[in-house]
């Protein structure tokens, strides 16, 4: 096998790759965790996420083994592609939600309480403080 330890600085710096995908993994854990928390949580969003997930790294380690034939390459950033539009909705989803800040002992009628959004008890900053 090719020794690439010495060469280029994009090869060499190819160990960042799964160390990333691997603190990556962390928040998209914790989006999960935080989502099914929610009383309108959405479990299809939520298996399907932790399934890409796990199918991503999945293939990231079948991608070392096999040395990155295409095939596996094309899948892997096809799977990235739609890990991504899957965390940005999750993400989106737990911001945006409509909050009882009432009831999360929030007043919205505070200044604090500026932005709002999709709905009368939703304001972002009473939502951002329940995160
Ligand atoms: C959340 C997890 C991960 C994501 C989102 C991710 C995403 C990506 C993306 C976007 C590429 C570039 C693809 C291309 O340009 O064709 C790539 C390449 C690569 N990844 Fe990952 N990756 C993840 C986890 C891993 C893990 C855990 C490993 C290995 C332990 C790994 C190994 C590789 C390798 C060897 C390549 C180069 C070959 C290729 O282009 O497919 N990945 N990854």
């Amino acid at each position: 096998m090719e020794d690439f330890s010495s060469g280029n600085i994009l090869l060499r710096l190819r160990f960042l790759h799964p160390v990333v995908a691997a603190i990556a993994a962390v928040y998209v854990l914790w989006l999960i965790l935080k989502s099914l928390k929610r009383p309108e949580r959405l479990w299809n969003h939520e298996v399907m996420l932790a399934g890409v997930l796990i199918g991503q790294i999945g293939l990231g380690i079948l991608n070392v083994l096999l040395l990155a034939p295409v095939w596996l390459q094309m899948v892997h950033l096809l799977i990235a592609e739609l890990l991504w539009v899957l965390v940005v909705l999750a993400s989106a989803n737990l911001l945006f939600a409509t909050v009882d800040c009432n009831s999360a002992g929030q007043n919205c009628a505070a200044a604090s309480c500026s932005l709002s959004y999709r709905g009368m008890n939703s304001c972002l900053s009473c939502h951002l403080s329940t995160l």
